[in-house]
Protein backbone atom coordinates (compact mmCIF):
# COMPACT_ATOMS: atom_id res chain seq x y z
CA UNK A 1 0.00 0.00 0.00
CA UNK A 2 2.65 2.56 0.86
CA UNK A 3 4.41 1.66 -2.60
CA UNK A 4 1.75 3.74 -4.01
CA UNK A 5 2.09 6.95 -3.14
CA UNK A 6 5.38 8.73 -5.07
CA UNK A 7 8.30 9.52 -3.89
CA UNK A 8 10.55 10.87 -7.20
CA UNK A 9 14.05 10.30 -5.89
CA UNK A 10 14.48 7.97 -2.77
CA UNK A 11 12.37 4.59 -2.21
CA UNK A 12 11.09 5.14 1.21
CA UNK A 13 10.37 8.97 2.69
CA UNK A 14 10.50 9.76 6.41
CA UNK A 15 8.77 13.20 7.79
CA UNK A 16 8.92 14.09 11.53
CA UNK A 17 6.15 16.65 13.21
CA UNK A 18 6.28 18.27 15.97
CA UNK A 19 4.26 21.88 17.17
CA UNK A 20 7.32 23.63 16.38
CA UNK A 21 10.00 22.07 14.17
CA UNK A 22 12.67 23.34 16.23
CA UNK A 23 12.85 21.33 19.33
CA UNK A 24 12.03 17.76 18.56
CA UNK A 25 11.39 16.82 14.90
CA UNK A 26 14.78 18.95 13.72
CA UNK A 27 16.15 16.42 16.83
CA UNK A 28 14.55 13.16 15.25
CA UNK A 29 15.58 14.58 11.54
CA UNK A 30 19.14 15.22 12.91
CA UNK A 31 19.86 11.49 14.94
CA UNK A 32 17.80 9.75 12.06
CA UNK A 33 19.83 11.13 9.32
CA UNK A 34 23.08 10.00 11.16
CA UNK A 35 21.88 6.73 12.17
CA UNK A 36 21.14 6.21 8.38
CA UNK A 37 24.55 7.13 7.63
CA UNK A 38 26.01 5.05 9.97
CA UNK A 39 24.25 2.20 8.40
CA UNK A 40 25.08 3.40 4.39
CA UNK A 41 21.05 3.89 4.11
CA UNK A 42 21.72 7.98 3.15
CA UNK A 43 20.81 7.34 -0.20
CA UNK A 44 17.76 5.25 0.58
CA UNK A 45 15.58 7.21 2.69
CA UNK A 46 14.46 10.83 2.28
CA UNK A 47 14.22 12.55 5.78
CA UNK A 48 12.69 15.75 6.64
CA UNK A 49 10.84 17.62 9.33
CA UNK A 50 8.00 19.71 9.89
CA UNK A 51 5.81 21.49 12.39
CA UNK A 52 1.96 21.97 12.91
CA UNK A 53 2.50 25.22 14.17
CA UNK A 54 4.37 28.15 11.95
CA UNK A 55 5.79 30.43 14.56
CA UNK A 56 9.16 29.67 13.81
CA UNK A 57 9.08 29.11 9.92
CA UNK A 58 12.26 29.59 8.76
CA UNK A 59 14.53 29.73 11.87
CA UNK A 60 17.25 27.29 12.92
CA UNK A 61 16.48 24.62 15.64
CA UNK A 62 16.25 25.48 19.50
CA UNK A 63 20.11 26.57 20.50
CA UNK A 64 19.10 23.82 23.80
CA UNK A 65 18.50 21.28 21.03
CA UNK A 66 21.15 22.07 18.81
CA UNK A 67 23.94 22.04 21.88
CA UNK A 68 22.39 18.82 23.15
CA UNK A 69 22.41 17.07 19.72
CA UNK A 70 26.03 18.30 19.06
CA UNK A 71 27.29 16.60 22.40
CA UNK A 72 26.60 13.85 21.31
CA UNK A 73 27.10 13.33 17.66
CA UNK A 74 24.25 14.84 15.56
CA UNK A 75 24.46 18.28 13.41
CA UNK A 76 20.87 20.30 13.56
CA UNK A 77 22.73 23.60 12.37
CA UNK A 78 21.89 22.68 8.35
CA UNK A 79 17.72 22.68 9.27
CA UNK A 80 15.40 25.20 9.26
CA UNK A 81 11.81 25.48 10.61
CA UNK A 82 8.97 24.56 8.25
CA UNK A 83 5.15 23.90 8.64
CA UNK A 84 3.85 20.87 7.37
CA UNK A 85 1.56 21.05 4.21
CA UNK A 86 -1.02 19.17 2.26
CA UNK A 87 2.16 18.41 -0.64
CA UNK A 88 3.48 16.39 2.51
CA UNK A 89 0.81 13.25 2.22
CA UNK A 90 2.10 12.73 -1.50
CA UNK A 91 5.61 12.91 -0.84
CA UNK A 92 6.13 10.91 2.31
CA UNK A 93 5.63 7.31 2.92
CA UNK A 94 5.84 7.55 7.03
CA UNK A 95 4.79 10.69 8.48
CA UNK A 96 5.56 10.30 12.06
CA UNK A 97 4.69 12.42 15.01
CA UNK A 98 5.89 13.30 18.28
CA UNK A 99 2.84 13.59 20.34
CA UNK A 100 -1.22 12.77 19.90
CA UNK A 101 -1.43 16.40 19.60
CA UNK A 102 0.34 17.04 16.12
CA UNK A 103 -0.68 13.10 15.22
CA UNK A 104 -4.58 14.51 15.78
CA UNK A 105 -3.57 17.47 13.95
CA UNK A 106 -2.04 15.55 10.85
CA UNK A 107 -5.02 12.84 10.61
CA UNK A 108 -7.33 15.95 10.60
CA UNK A 109 -5.43 17.27 7.40
CA UNK A 110 -4.70 14.05 5.57
CA UNK A 111 -6.42 13.86 2.49
CA UNK A 112 -9.39 10.65 2.49
CA UNK A 113 -6.77 8.61 -0.19
CA UNK A 114 -3.38 9.09 1.59
CA UNK A 115 -2.11 5.41 1.78
CA UNK A 116 0.75 6.25 3.53
CA UNK A 117 1.97 5.57 7.53
CA UNK A 118 0.96 7.97 10.09
CA UNK A 119 1.46 7.15 13.10
CA UNK A 120 3.69 8.37 16.63
CA UNK A 121 7.40 8.19 16.00
CA UNK A 122 7.64 6.19 19.33
CA UNK A 123 5.62 3.32 18.01
CA UNK A 124 8.80 2.31 16.46
CA UNK A 125 10.75 2.24 19.71
CA UNK A 126 11.98 -1.27 22.07
CA UNK A 127 13.22 0.39 25.31
CA UNK A 128 11.06 3.10 25.67
CA UNK A 129 7.60 2.71 27.62
CA UNK A 130 6.29 6.37 26.54
CA UNK A 131 4.22 6.59 23.63
CA UNK A 132 4.72 10.55 23.09
CA UNK A 133 8.02 12.58 22.79
CA UNK A 134 7.27 15.52 25.23
CA UNK A 135 7.96 18.88 24.91
CA UNK A 136 11.05 20.27 26.11
CA UNK A 137 11.13 23.90 25.26
CA UNK A 138 9.20 25.37 28.48
CA UNK A 139 11.12 23.12 30.59
CA UNK A 140 14.67 24.45 32.42
CA UNK A 141 18.37 22.94 31.92
CA UNK A 142 19.76 20.25 29.44
CA UNK A 143 17.63 16.84 30.86
CA UNK A 144 14.41 17.41 28.86
CA UNK A 145 16.13 17.99 25.65
CA UNK A 146 18.63 14.82 26.53
CA UNK A 147 15.09 13.33 27.04
CA UNK A 148 13.68 13.93 23.76
CA UNK A 149 17.20 12.44 22.29
CA UNK A 150 17.44 9.53 24.57
CA UNK A 151 13.48 8.64 23.02
CA UNK A 152 14.36 9.67 19.51
CA UNK A 153 17.49 7.59 19.20
CA UNK A 154 15.70 4.43 20.14
CA UNK A 155 12.39 4.95 17.75
CA UNK A 156 15.38 5.80 15.35
CA UNK A 157 16.72 2.31 15.70
CA UNK A 158 13.22 0.67 15.72
CA UNK A 159 12.21 2.63 12.05
CA UNK A 160 15.89 1.47 10.99
CA UNK A 161 15.06 -2.08 11.54
CA UNK A 162 11.39 -1.37 10.01
CA UNK A 163 12.53 0.21 6.98
CA UNK A 164 15.62 -2.63 6.68
CA UNK A 165 12.60 -5.53 7.06
CA UNK A 166 9.50 -3.54 4.60
CA UNK A 167 11.42 -2.32 2.00
CA UNK A 168 14.75 -4.68 1.43
CA UNK A 169 16.23 -5.03 -2.01
P1 LIG B 1 8.79 21.53 19.31
O1 LIG B 1 8.81 22.46 20.60
O2 LIG B 1 7.32 21.33 18.95
O3 LIG B 1 9.43 20.28 19.78
O4 LIG B 1 9.56 22.27 18.24
C1 LIG B 1 8.16 23.71 20.67
C2 LIG B 1 8.78 24.83 20.15
C3 LIG B 1 8.17 26.05 20.25
C4 LIG B 1 6.95 26.17 20.87
C5 LIG B 1 6.33 25.04 21.38
C6 LIG B 1 6.94 23.81 21.27
N1 LIG B 1 6.33 27.43 21.00
O5 LIG B 1 5.25 27.50 21.63
O6 LIG B 1 6.83 28.42 20.49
Amino acid sequence: MIDTVMSKQFPVSVLFVCLGNICRSPTAHGVFLKCLADEGLQHQVEVDSAGTAAYHVGNPPDPRSTMVAARRGYDLSPLRARAVEGADFEQYHYILAMDQQNLNFLKAMAPVNFTGHLSLFLDFADSVDAREVPDPYYTDGDKGFELVVDMIEDASAGLIRHIRARHAG
